[in-house]
């Protein structure tokens, strides 16, 4: 997949402008606060329609101004332009894909096929399982056909009968949810279990790539019991969440919040040492997360190249600043390795940009605006 051109209205900082990328990519460089992250959070906003920082729309529009609006031209094997749009006042969301207005959002999803990496991954180890929940959520939702769906009828039904438990509504009503959580929380369950089952053993493998031989792993966690060494049908998963709902129902009713179901779920990274297995989250060294955020990325790139057939668009945000040497040397073979499609990348000066080598064009940016 190329991202061949841009257009940026009111976006951030951004300004009003439009750029032509070239077919392996540019490093875009500036110092903080220029506006460089700005830049691949529109890009990526085409592919996902949010923040990939978790800001909302709001602040996305540039300051005194009501209206965003960005349209990409993609190439590739599903070619396709995608334009997105907010409008602070109305606080209405529009996207368009090849100027077809009436796309839903869950259609339009993934049309780029891009990849963030950021400093902040490190965060999808460090931080709560929300985190990691929102990684899976996003991931298979840009990539797989149906999770977004199933997703947004679980967290209504689960909504849904929350309240009707915090309102003490009476079983009747709080159970009416019950079919509904349990169709879709099992596809939600059987999807991110297959997912992890399916990457474990790539992620593995780039983890021993980037940190020269330390073997950490990922695994699946769903709160309704089992891990990914067997994934149970859906049928088997639908089985035990209607179990679950039945042993939990004085406990939902007692604290007004249903409490099983995936939304309880969580994704493991553990360093595997010589005595035991430790969670990477509490015992791993600055090193082993950062390790383990980029083998994540790096899964998903592998994702949207098994679904597609085609190399995702690489977009790094500063990504490998806190890296040291040697790992850093190891991400960049792999990426040449692994990823050898368009990159755009960020840098904060010249002598930070050590993938791709001169070769890749270089631009500039200054108060948002970009000189090619
Ligand atoms: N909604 C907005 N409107 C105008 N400017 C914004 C908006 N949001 C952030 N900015 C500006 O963007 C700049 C930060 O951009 P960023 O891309 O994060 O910088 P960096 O180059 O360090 O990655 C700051 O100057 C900030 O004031
Ligand atoms: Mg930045």
């Amino acid at each position: 997949m190329v991202l061949s051109e841009l257009e940026l209205r009111h976006f951030r900082n951004l300004g009003i402008q439009e750029l032509r990328f070239p077919p392996e990519g540019v490093a875009v460089i500036g110092e903080n606060a220029q506006g460089k992250t700005n830049l691949l959070e529109a890009i990526y906003y085409l592919e996902s329609f949010r923040s990939f920082r978790g800001a909302g729309d709001r602040e996305l529009t540039e300051f005194a101004k009501d209206v965003f609006h960005l349209r990409g031209s993609v190439k590739g094997d599903r070619p396709a332009t995608v334009a997105a749009g907010f409008d602070r006042k109305r606080k209405k969301k529009r996207v368009s894909v090849d100027g077809n207005e009436s796309v839903r959002i869950s259609e339009a999803l993934g049309r780029l096929g891009a990849v963030v990496f950021s400093p902040a991954d490190v965060d999808l180890v460090n931080g709560g399982p929300r985190l990691r929940r929102r990684f899976l959520d996003i991931l298979l939702s840009l990539n797989l056909g149906g999770y977004v769906g199933a997703l947004s009828v679980y967290r209504q039904a689960l909504a849904q009968r929350n309240a009707a438990l915090r309102a003490d509504a009476g079983a009747m009503a709080v159970r009416a949810w019950d079919a509904l959580l349990v169709k879709n929380g099992a596809r939600v369950t059987r999807v991110r279990g297959a997912w992890v089952a399916d990457q474990a053993g790539t992620f593995a493998r780039y983890c021993s790539a980037i940190s020269g031989n330390d073997p950490l792993t990922m695994s699946y966690r769903p709160d309704l019991g089992g891990d990914d060494s067997s994934v149970p049908d859906e049928e088997t998963i639908r089985e035990q969440f209607h179990a679950r709902l039945e042993e939990s129902w004085s406990r939902d009713v007692r604290r007004g919040v249903t409490t099983c179901g995936p939304h309880r779920d969580d994704l493991l990274f553990t360093i595997a040492s010589k005595r035991r297995a430790l969670p990477a989250r509490t015992f791993g060294s600055g090193g082993q997360r950062r390790t383990a955020a980029l083998a994540l990325r790096l899964a998903e790139a592998a994702t949207i190249r098994g679904q597609r057939g085609a190399d995702p668009i690489l977009l790094l945000d500063d990504a490998f600043a806190e890296l040291d040497e040697r790992r850093s040397e190891r991400v960049m073979t792999l990426l040449q390795e692994e990823c050898p499609g368009q990159v755009i990348l960020t840098a904060p000066k010249e002598s930070d940009v050590r993938l791709r080598g001169p070769s890749l064009a270089r631009w500039s940016i200054r108060e948002g605006m970009i000189e090619a």
